[in-house]
């Protein structure tokens, strides 16, 4: 006997950075976030619950997980598990039409699509805030990917304890401003410290932990009002604010995800800038660079960045879709 769901999920790319969490378990955001969920790249996958597994198995793009992965995702499964009274273990297949574990938030659209597939193959009639609490406790990212076009997840109490629901929430569909993002791909490898591992060393070593902690819910707020203004270029200044700062707190702790190509595509960001473009650099934990810039410069924007040494290619995306269940045939992992 076996049960089984798929969903598809798209990646997401913060504009006002999650970087830190609660102190006292539970994966709980100790400052606010809001991104773009990005039609154009996905996650597909698979769950299937079937009483001949001994344990959790988890593929990934075509071949077996490695532990630290699997591990992860059966203790997502082990949630669904509790609150579904399914209790045999799952046969998990996930594919990325992206790299994995580059920066570019796979794990973002890995566990939206794990958790609304999982909950789906366990009988769970759960609303998108169930499932994208669900995530959160995953990778908090995740959280945002349940839903589409632009998304904020509030940042926990101070006491949060583990058992709090705390769920991301939309803001504007998709169409709400006219954007594009270049993903200035510059390496294909997975980054050398993960994002929790990031956030743990910037809170405990960093002498400008708090100054973050302090700047990211200010800097948050001033994006909303932007956005709810489609100020492009007030938001796209902020964003780049809001992940420089992040970068600098990580950096003070030795913690450094930037390569020179990382800072080449800074330097070019600003000189097309300089040159009267409306064109912004986000990045999250790994070397690549998103450039932010209005929908109808994209194809200018590309040409110039292409052409950035260390710039290996550039993945387009635009504000898109949340997550959703899909057939298995649809999944097609
Ligand atoms: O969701 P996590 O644990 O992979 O952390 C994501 C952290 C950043 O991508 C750097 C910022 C963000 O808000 O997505």
């Amino acid at each position: 006997m076996s049960r089984e769901a798929a969903a598809i999920a798209h990646p997401n790319i913060a504009l006002s950075k999650y970087w830190g969490k609660r102190e006292g378990g539970g994966n709980v955001p100790a400052v606010p976030s809001l991104s773009i969920t990005l039609a154009g790249l996905a996650t597909r996958t698979r769950v299937r619950f079937d009483d001949a597994l001994a344990a959790d198995e988890l593929s990934l793009d075509g071949r077996p997980a490695d532990e630290g992965a699997r591990a992860r995702a059966a203790e997502l499964l082990d949630r669904v598990r509790a609150a579904s009274g399914e209790q045999r273990r799952a046969a998990v297949w996930s594919r990325n039409d992206f790299p994995t574990a580059s920066g570019l938030a796979s794990s973002a659209s890995g566990f939206a699509a794990l958790a609304l597939a999982a909950a789906r193959a366990a009988g769970l009639d759960w609303d998108a805030a169930a499932v994208s609490d669900l995530a959160r406790r995953s990778s908090a990212s995740a959280a945002r990917s349940l839903f589409g076009g632009f998304v904020e997840l509030a940042a926990g109490p101070p006491d949060a304890r583990p058992g709090d629901v705390l769920s991301a929430r939309p803001l504007a569909p998709p169409d709400h401003l006219s954007i594009a993002v270049l993903v200035c791909v510059t390496t294909e490898g997975p980054k050398a410290v993960g994002s929790s591992d990031g956030m743990r060393a910037t809170m405990s070593r960093s002498p400008y932990a708090q100054a973050w902690l302090e700047a990211a819910p200010r800097l948050h707020a001033r994006l909303r009002d932007a956005l709810a203004a489609r100020d492009f270029r007030e938001v796209g200044e902020l964003a780049e604010a809001s992940a420089l700062a992040m970068h600098a707190s990580a950096i003070a702790a030795g913690v450094l995800y930037w390569t020179g190509a990382t800072l080449d595509v800074l330097g070019a960001v600003r000189a097309l800038r300089a040159s009267g473009a409306d064109a912004y650099a986000t990045i999250d934990a790994g070397p690549h660079v998103k450039v932010l810039v209005p929908a109808e410069r994209a194809a200018s924007a590309r040409d110039v960045l292409r052409s950035v040494p260390g710039v290996r290619r550039i993945l387009e995306a635009s504000p898109g879709d949340g997550a959703r269940s899909v057939s298995a045939e649809e999944a097609a992992v």
